[in-house]
């Protein structure tokens, strides 16, 4: 479990970026949180295929080209890509997990899986930064 750190021991890595690309990335972030809380209101309604749709749209392994996620990645460094990468992954497998909730209709398979992409939000998020 992850606790806040105080301001004083930021400790994450500075990644420059052109603006362009902190501008793109920036976009990129405010859909991924939109997106988790379109998939969670879903989850509430038991929509478990619509759920499933935007995972795999807007974070899963679908959503890397629309988000030029493999240029992107290019200039990251290694273990950030490599977050970013399980991220898509992640997004992709909770899409599976909601799909069999669909049949099924048990929610801890699909929630757990959705901690799981959240794993690397948050992953990313305490080890790097873009902005000063
Ligand atoms: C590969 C790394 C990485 C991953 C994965 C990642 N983020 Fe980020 N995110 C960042 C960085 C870097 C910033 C900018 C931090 C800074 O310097 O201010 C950021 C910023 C944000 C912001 C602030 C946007 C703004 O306009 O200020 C939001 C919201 C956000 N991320 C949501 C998410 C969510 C939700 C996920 C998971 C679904 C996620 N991020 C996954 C790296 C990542």
């Amino acid at each position: 479990m992850y606790t806040l750190p105080s301001i004083a021991s930021d400790t994450r890595i500075h990644v420059d970026f052109p603006p362009m690309m902190q501008e793109h990335m920036m976009a990129n972030m405010r859909d991924h949180l939109s997106a988790l809380q379109t998939i969670t209101q879903q989850l509430s309604v038991q929509q478990f295929d619509a759920a499933a749709d935007i995972a795999e749209q807007r974070l899963g392994m679908s959503a890397m080209d629309s988000h030029g996620a493999s240029h992107m990645g290019k200039l990251m460094p290694k273990g950030m890509a490599i977050i970013g990468t399980e991220m898509h992954h992640a997004a992709s497998r909770f899409a599976i997990a909601a799909r069999d909730a669909e049949v099924d209709g048990g929610l801890e398979k699909a929630f757990g899986a959705l901690s799981e992409v959240m794993q690397q939000c948050v992953a990313c998020h305490i080890a790097y930064k873009i902005h000063q």
